[in-house]
This record gives C-alpha cells, structure tokens and sequence, in this order.
C-alpha cells in the first residue's frame, strides 16, 4: 500500500511502501529501459556492499513503472542543512566522506564513465572555441575505474541510523573518481536556486562555504586529489550546459570563460618549461 510521500526528484516521486519499503513511481516520459538500467545498477551498488538503499524489484503501479527499495529513514543532507543552517559543515563533511568511502570500491559490471563525459561535451550548446577546450582538457586527463555515483549532490545523500547512504544510482559508473568530485563541486557552484527560493547573498556565500568544505573535506581524505580534480573542472562545466533545467547556463559560461583563461596560462607554462628543460639539457 503506497504511504506519505518521502520526496521527490526529477524522475520519479517516492512513497512509503509497506512495512520498511519504499516505493520509487517514474514519470511516465521516463523510458522502461532506464529504469531498467537503473535497476540493474543499483544491484550492483547493493552487491558490492556500497552504502545504498536495497532495491527488490521492479512493478508497474498506478499503470507506471516503479521500483521497489528498501525505505531509508533520516533526512537528506539537503533537508538537513535547510532546516539547521548551523549544520551544514558537519553534513558536508559528512557527504565528502561517504563520497571517498564510495571511490574505494570498483565495480567493473558498470558503465565507463569517460565515453558519456565526451558525448556530453561533444553536444554542449556553447561556442566551438570553449567544446575544443574542453576536449583537449579531457583528453590528457586520464581515465580510471572507481565507483563514479554520478549525481553525488546534497538530495542524494541522506543520513541514516546506518550513517550516511547515497540515494539514486541511476547515473553511477566506473570512471576517474576526482571527475566524480568535480561534478559535486560545480553543482554547489553552477546549479540553479530551487523553484520558490530567492537567491540572496546569503544563500551565495552558504553554497560557496559549502563547496569549498566539501573539496576540503574530500582533500582530507585524498592527499592526490587536490591535484587531480582542478583539471576535471573544464570538461565538467562544459558538460553541464547540456542541462539547462538545473544548471544556471550563465554562470557557467562565466566559468568556462575562466577556466579557459587558466588553461592557457597553464599551457604557456608547461611549454616553457619543456623549451627550457630542452635548452639546459636536463631530462624531465
Ligand atoms: N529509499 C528511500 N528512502 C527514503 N527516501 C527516499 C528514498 N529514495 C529516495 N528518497 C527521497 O526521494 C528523493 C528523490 O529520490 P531520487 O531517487 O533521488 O529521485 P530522482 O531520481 O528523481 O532524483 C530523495 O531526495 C529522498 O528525499
Ligand atoms: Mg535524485
């Protein structure tokens, strides 16, 4: 028997279900073949012993389809940091680490990671000049095969008496996880205010605080990651602007401008370096 709603995201609204279930009701524009995968993902998640909502099976409800999980009861880091401002260090950090728990794990069954990332740059409505950027960025990053989640973003990850779980694996796939954290920095930063918010200075400076505790958090935990994840920032952003419902496009292109800017000095830098390594004669 379908009980209170317990939230809703982009896809599906989400129903009590029984005794300790959860019932996940796709939109019905949702296609039966990703909730499929969708499905078969989250498996894998709960087999590999990733902290994850178990997932039973697959029904049609109200003629929708709809996955059946396990019912998590807590608040999500989202809810959480709405209700008691004054925790949201403490949930980001919270987030940062079940995130480098996350990308211990790998899980071969799933998808690569890189090949979506390069078809989502190839079809980012921006400027030419800014796709090639992004591409040639991405090509000299290199690749890898951790447990990617993929939307890793504060509605995600929710705090039970378990400890924190990350929800909605629908978009999870082995890739370079510092990609992985790229993404959940440029949601604090690019994503949309939700509808009925008004976005005000303090709302600006609370993302900020938390996108930066975030990456710190994450730091922490992975001393090679503050390296890494700057480079994934380029491609990411670009990538972004495939999604205009939840990324604010002009702050992106804002980004993507900088990010441009530093690409080249950094370039500059590399190849002068190389000239001169090559003048003295000294070995790389
Ligand atoms: N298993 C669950 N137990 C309790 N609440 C859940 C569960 N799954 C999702 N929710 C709630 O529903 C919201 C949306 O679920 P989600 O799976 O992220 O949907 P979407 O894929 O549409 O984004 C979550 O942010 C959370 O508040
Ligand atoms: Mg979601």
């Amino acid at each position: 028997m379908k009980g209170e709603m317990l939230g809703r995201g982009r896809t599906a609204e989400i129903f009590a279900w029984g005794e300790g279930k959860a019932i996940k009701i796709f939109h019905s524009d949702v296609p039966l073949g990703v909730i499929e995968l969708e499905f078969s993902k989250s498996r894998a998640i709960n087999r590999a012993g990733i902290p994850s909502a178990y997932v039973f099976e697959i029904i049609q409800v109200e003629g929708k389809p709809a996955i059946i999980c396990e019912r998590i009861v807590g608040e999500t880091a989202l809810q959480r940091f709405v209700s008691s401002p004054g925790t949201m260090l403490s949930c980001v950090k919270a987030g940062a680490e079940l995130h480098a728990r996350i990308h211990k794990y790998q899980v071969m069954e799933l998808p690569p990671f890189a090949p979506e990332l390069e078809k989502a740059i190839r079809t980012a409505p921006v400027p030419v000049a800014m796709r090639e950027a992004a591409m040639r960025a991405f090509r000299r990053l290199p690749d890898g095969n951790s447990v990617c989640h993929g939307d890793f973003h504060a509605d995600n990850v929710i705090f039970a008496d378990r400890g924190a779980i990350a929800l909605d694996w629908s978009s999870c796939a082995r890739g370079n996880p510092y990609a992985d954290v790229a993404f959940t920095a440029l949601s604090f930063q690019l994503s949309r205010v939700p509808p009925g918010t008004k976005n005000s200075p303090v709302i600006e400076i609370g993302r900020e605080a938390a996108r930066v505790a975030y990456l710190e958090g994450y730091y922490k935990l992975d001393r090679r990651a503050r390296n890494q994840v700057e480079g994934w920032m380029l491609p990411l952003a670009v990538a972004f602007t495939n999604d205009d419902v939840r990324v604010d496009t002009h702050r992106a292109f804002d980004l993507i401008r900088l990010l441009m800017i530093r690409e080249r000095v950094e370039q500059k830098v590399r190849s002068t370096l190389a000239r001169s390594r090559l003048l003295l004669g000294v070995r790389p």
